[in-house]
């Protein structure tokens, strides 16, 4: 599984930080969330999965 944002979508709501800390981030001064690695772990792709669905922008995207 793959993750990324979309920064042409993201809003900066930071609700995928909050769901997936060890998967997103802001980086200082930054108003749109970014992924620490496109390539999720086995054991996260359900937490990845759950910041995919609590982002109301839809902007992270998951590909397999
Ligand atoms: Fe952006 Fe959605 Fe996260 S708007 S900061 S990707 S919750």
């Amino acid at each position: 599984m793959k993750i990324k944002v979309d920064r042409d979508l993201c809003q900066g709501h930071g609700r995928c930080v909050i769901v997936a800390p060890e998967l997103f981030a802001f980086a200082d001064g930054e108003d749109q969330a970014h992924v620490f690695t496109e390539n999720v772990p086995a054991e996260s792709e359900a937490l990845a999965e759950r910041a995919a669905r609590a982002c109301p922008e839809r902007a992270v995207i998951i590909t397999k």
